[in-house]
C-alpha cells in the first residue's frame, strides 16, 4: 500500500528491503546451513572486504505466470549480484541463493547475472560467481534457457578482457555447467558441489553404469580425471579465502597494470640448495616444486590444478612481488613427460597469463612427448600443439630455465629461443639434444652397432661420444640458443634482472580477427 509522508515511505522501503533479505526464509536456510552450506549473503561478506558488498537490482522480481509460479515471490529472483572491493580492490559478483527457489535461473534471475557482468566489462574489473543452482528454472522453459546463453554469450566475450572466475557452492547439472566452463577458473568445495551433463540416474538409463553424484562430478572427479577443476577447497569458507588469494595475483582487466605487492625478499638472494637438487643420475627424479619455490618470493607458490596432469606444474608466484607465471615439468611424476592433458593444462595457463600480460618463467626437465598408442590415439598431435601455439602466440616476457633434460619436441615446447623465449638459461646439468644418446646411436650407427663384435659395448662407446657432444649446456650456448649459462643459486637473482630489463617489452602481433589455435 503506498504510504503518504516520507518517513511512512522510508519505513515501507526498509521492510520491503529487510523482506528481500531473508532469502527463502528460516527453513530454506536451515536446511541450506544443516547441508554445511552457508547462504549466498553470508559467502558474499566473506569473499569481499569486510562492508564493501553494495547491492545491485536486489528488487528484481520474476515475471512468469505458468505452473503456479505467478503466486510465488521468489526473493531477489534467487540470485545476488553486486560490486565490492576485495584486497581493496573493485570486483563484481553474483552469487546464486539455493534458499530461494532452489537458486534457479530463470528469465530475470539471468537479467541479473547478464546486468553484473556488463557491468564487470565496463569497468573493467574481474567478475565472480558463485553457483548454487537447481538449473533452469524448469517452470520457466525457454526464457531460462535463453538466459543460460545470454551467460554463456557475456563469459566467452568477456573472455581474455577481465578474469572471470567460478566458484561451485552446490549442485551443477546439464548445460548449467557451460558458465563455469567458458571462465578462466573453477573452484569446487568437497562435500556439497558436483557438476555434469547428465546425473546418475541419466547414465544408469542410458548406458547401464551405476555411479555416485561424488564418483560422477564431484570436486576430485574434476580435480584428477578430468581437469575441469582448477582449485578444491574443504569448506565454504577457505572456497573464499582461495578465490582472494587468486585474486591477488591478477589485474582488473588485460588493459590494467599488474598488482606488485610489498616484498621482504631480496633481488640478490642466492638459492644455494638448488645447487644440490639434481640428482647424479640422471633418471632418478626430484621435486621440481622445490625449485619453483626456492625462485619465488619468500617461497610461495600458488598452484591450481594441483591433482591432474602431475607431470607438469603450473603456478603463479611473485618475483620482487610482481605476478609471475611459472611452467615447470615435474620429474617427480612420469619423469615429467608431456601428455596430452599436461599439454592441456600448461597451454591453457600460458594463454592466461599472457591475456592479463603476467609473464611467464619455464623451467625444462622432460624426456620429451609420451609415445605410444594412447597418446597418440588421444591426440597428442593436436594437443601438443596447443603449448606450441601458446607460447609463441604470448608477448609477454618469456624466460627459460633448462634444468636438466631437454629433449627433442619436448625441448621446443618448454619455449625454447626458437618460440619467442626472450632470455634462455641453462644450468651446468642441462642435456639438449634431439633424443636420448642410446637411442639416437640406435639409429644413427645402426649398421656399426650390428656388425660390432660386441654390439652393447660399441653403442655405449658410441653413446658416450654423442653425449659428450649433445648432453650438456656447451653445444647449444656456442649456438647462441642458449644465453647464458648459469649457476642454480643464482637463478632467482637472474630471473630479477631479465624480468627487470624487460618490463618495458611490448610485441605487436599479426593484424587479424584472431589465431586459431589447435583444439
Ligand atoms: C525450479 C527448482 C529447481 C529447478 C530446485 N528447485 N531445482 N525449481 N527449477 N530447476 C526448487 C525445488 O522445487 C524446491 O522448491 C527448492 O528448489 C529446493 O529444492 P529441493 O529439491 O527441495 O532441494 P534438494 O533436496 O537439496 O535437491 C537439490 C537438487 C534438486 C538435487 C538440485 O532440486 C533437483 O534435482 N533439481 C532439479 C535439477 C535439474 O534437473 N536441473 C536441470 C534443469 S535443466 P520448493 O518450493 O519445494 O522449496 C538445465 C539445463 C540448462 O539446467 C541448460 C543450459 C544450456
Amino acid at each position: 500500500m503506498t504510504k503518504n509522508t516520507t518517513a511512512e515511505k522510508i519505513r515501507e522501503f526498509l521492510e520491503r528491503k529487510q523482506q528481500l533479505g531473508t532469502m527463502g526464509g528460516e527453513k530454506m536456510v536451515r536446511k541450506q546451513r544443516e547441508q554445511g552450506k552457508m547462504t549466498a549473503r553470508e559467502r558474499l561478506d566473506l569473499l569481499f572486504d569486510k562492508g564493501t558488498f553494495q547491492e545491485v537490482q536486489l528488487f528484481v522480481k520474476h515475471r512468469s505466470t505458468l505452473f503456479g509460479l505467478g503466486e510465488k515471490e521468489i526473493n531477489a529472483d534467487g540470485v545476488i549480484t553486486g560490486f565490492g572491493q576485495v584486497n581493496g580492490r573493485v570486483v563484481f559478483a553474483a552469487a546464486q541463493d539455493f534458499t530461494s527457489a532452489g537458486g534457479s535461473l530463470g528469465e530475470m534471475h539471468a537479467r541479473k547475472i547478464w546486468k553484473v557482468m556488463d557491468m564487470a566489462v565496463d569497468a573493467k574489473k574481474p567478475f565472480v560467481a558463485l553457483n548454487d543452482s537447481g538449473g533452469a528454472r524448469i517452470q520457466e522453459g525457454i526464457s531460462a534457457l535463453n538466459g543460460y546463453s545470454g551467460i554463456f554469450y557475456r563469459n566467452s566475450i568477456a573472455s581474455g578482457y577481465i578474469p572471470q572466475i567460478s566458484a561451485m557452492m552446490g549442485p551443477t547439472a546439464g548445460g548449467a555447467v557451460y558458465s563455469p566452463a567458458l571462465t578462466d577458473w573453477i573452484f569446487m568445495v568437497k562435500g556439497i558441489s558436483y557438476m555434469y551433463i547428465t546425473g546418475p540416474d541419466v547414465v544408469k538409463a542410458v548406458i547401464a553404469e551405476e555411479v555416485s553424484h561424488e564418483e560422477l562430478g564431484g570436486p576430485m572427479a574434476h580435480a584428477e580425471k578430468s581437469g575441469v577443476c582448477h582449485f578444491v577447497s574443504e569448506n565454504d569458507e577457505e572456497c573464499l579465502r582461495q578465490i582472494r588469494l587468486l585474486l591477488s595475483y591478477l589485474p582488473d582487466s588485460c588493459h590494467s597494470p599488474l598488482p606488485i605487492a610489498p616484498c621482504s625478499d631480496r633481488a640478490d638472494r642466492e638459492c644455494p640448495e638448488l645447487d644440490t637438487i639434481i640428482p647424479d643420475r640422471s633418471n632418478r627424479g626430484y621435486d621440481m616444486k622445490k625449485v619453483i619455490s626456492a625462485v619465488a618470493d619468500n617461497g610461495e607458490l600458488f598452484e591450481p590444478h594441483q591433482f591432474w596432469a602431475k607431470n607438469i606444474v603450473v603456478a603463479f608466484i611473485r618475483i620482487m612481488g610482481r605476478p609471475m607465471g611459472v611452467i615447470a615439468n615435474n620429474p617427480g611424476f612420469g619423469a615429467g613427460v608431456l601428455d596430452v592433458n599436461a599439454s592441456d593444462k600448461a597451454a591453457r595457463f600460458i594463454r592466461f597469463c599472457d591475456a592479463f600480460n603476467i609473464p611467464l618463467l619455464t623451467f625444462t626437465d622432460l624426456p620429451g612427448y609420451m609415445p605410444g598408442t594412447r597418446q597418440e590415439w588421444a591426440g597428442i598431435i593436436r594437443h601438443g600443439a596447443k603449448m606450441l601455439h601458446a607460447y609463441s602466440e604470448a608477448t609477454v616476457t618469456k624466460i627459460t630455465v633448462v634444468v636438466r633434460k631437454a629433449y627433442g619436441g619436448g625441448y621446443i615446447a618448454m619455449c625454447d629461443k626458437g618460440l619467442g623465449a626472450d632470455y634462455v638459461m641453462a644450468w651446468p646439468s642441462a642435456e639438449i639434444a634431439v633424443m636420448g644418446s642410446e637411442g639416437a646411436c640406435n639409429i644413427v650407427y645402426r649398421r656399426e652397432i650390428a656388425e660390432a663384435e660386441d654390439p652393447a659395448a660399441k653403442r655405449a662407446e658410441l653413446a658416450a661420444s654423442y653425449e659428450a657432444q649433445f648432453n650438456n649446456p656447451y653445444f647449444a650456448a656456442g649456438l647462441g640458443i642458449i644465453d647464458e649459462i648459469i649457476l642454480p643459486r643464482e637463478t632467482r637473482m637472474r630471473v630479477v634482472a631479465i624480468l627487470d630489463a624487460f618490463k618495458d617489452k611490448k610485441q605487436i602481433r599479426l593484424s587479424k580477427k584472431h589465431n586459431n589455435i589447435p583444439l
